[in-house]
């Protein structure tokens, strides 16, 4: 859905700018000239990585062949959610179900996923060189609790709409899952603040000491400066581009791409459930209306 000039005469490669199967799952969004996707570049459908490609800046990516980052990841969504008024701090979203390598089961799970970039993210020098040195992701939780504390879960997203409010680094996030389960069949929404976003990407680390392990909390100590924070003003100034990132700070980022907590949502459940059956339910759009009583949220439901 992106427009963008290419100059004529001038060879130009689409790998990391288009899906080479345009039917496999697909996310872009332009930021002052610099395009941004998640994609699958290759014949094979294999190679599924966050691209950073256009003129100005390095062409970034993530490290191939590195399934903590992304495992067979199907892509929803992407968002550019500033922090706050220093530009260099900017963050790009994205949203994606992938196979859990946390979920202790043989057959990996399917999780629903927000991960993160910082927009300005130059790569590493010695380590991660032309890869992504600030990608961190978590689990977007939507679940309905049970009794006897077993939730039924809603693990794979179907669509992701941000409905913008006054401030643009607060959007309210909408998601809209599916069930990955053939026992129990439904449909959720769940509303997502921003707040919940910044608390488990400022969260604990998710480790694993080695293959025997479980992912576990990280309660060592963290390196400077803190893994998937921007070379910005705002974070101390005292790094201009991730390639002075130390390599201790690098090598960390690389290990640990995931956060300890997921995100919840709002009321800690969804504010929708649908489990009639019926209707295959693909698409979500929100428009906030005034009502002489107040507030509403009306939701535009699509198959
Ligand atoms: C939701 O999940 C069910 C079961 O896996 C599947 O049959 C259905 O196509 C899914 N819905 C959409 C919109 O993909």
């Amino acid at each position: 859905g992106h427009l963008f000039q290419l100059e004529s005469h001038k060879f130009e490669r689409g790998r990391g700018r288009c899906p080479f199967d345009p039917s496999s799952s697909f996310t872009s969004i332009l930021i002052g000239g610099e395009l941004f996707t998640g994609l699958y570049s290759d014949y094979w459908g294999r190679d599924a990585a966050l691209f950073r490609t256009m003129n100005r800046m390095v062409h970034l990516r993530t490290e191939p062949d590195n399934e903590r980052l992304l495992k067979e990841p199907k892509f929803i969504g992407s968002y550019m959610i500033p922090d706050n008024e220093d530009h260099d701090d900017n963050k790009v979203y994205f949203f994606f179900t992938e196979k859990a390598l946390e979920a202790e089961t043989s057959t990996h799970a399917i999780y629903t996923r927000v991960g993160r970039v910082c927009a300005n993210d130059m790569g590493g020098q010695r380590v991660l060189v032309n890869k992504w040195t600030t990608f961190l992701k978590t689990r977007l939780v939507c679940s309905v609790p049970g009794r006897n504390g077993i939730d039924t879960h809603f693990d794979e997203l179907e669509d992701v709409f941000l409905l913008q409010t006054r401030d643009n680094k607060n959007p309210v996030i909408f998601g809209l899952f599916n069930t990955t389960s053939n026992i129990f069949r439904g449909y959720a929404i769940c509303v997502y603040h921003m707040a919940s976003v910044r608390a488990a990407f400022n969260g604990p680390y998710a480790h694993k000491e080695g293959p025997e392990y479980h992912w576990a909390l990280y309660e060592r100590k963290v390196p400077y400066p803190r893994p998937g924070s921007c070379a910005s003003k705002v974070n101390g100034g005292l790094y201009t581009t991730t390639k002075d990132y130390p390599d201790e700070a690098v090598h960390f980022a690389r290990s640990h791409p995931l956060m300890y907590q997921p995100i919840k949502p709002v009321h800690k459940r969804p504010i929708l459930v649908k489990t009639d059956g019926k209707y295959n339910l693909k698409q979500i759009a929100v428009d906030r209306v005034e009502a002489e009583d107040g507030q509403y949220d009306v939701l535009f439901i699509g198959t």
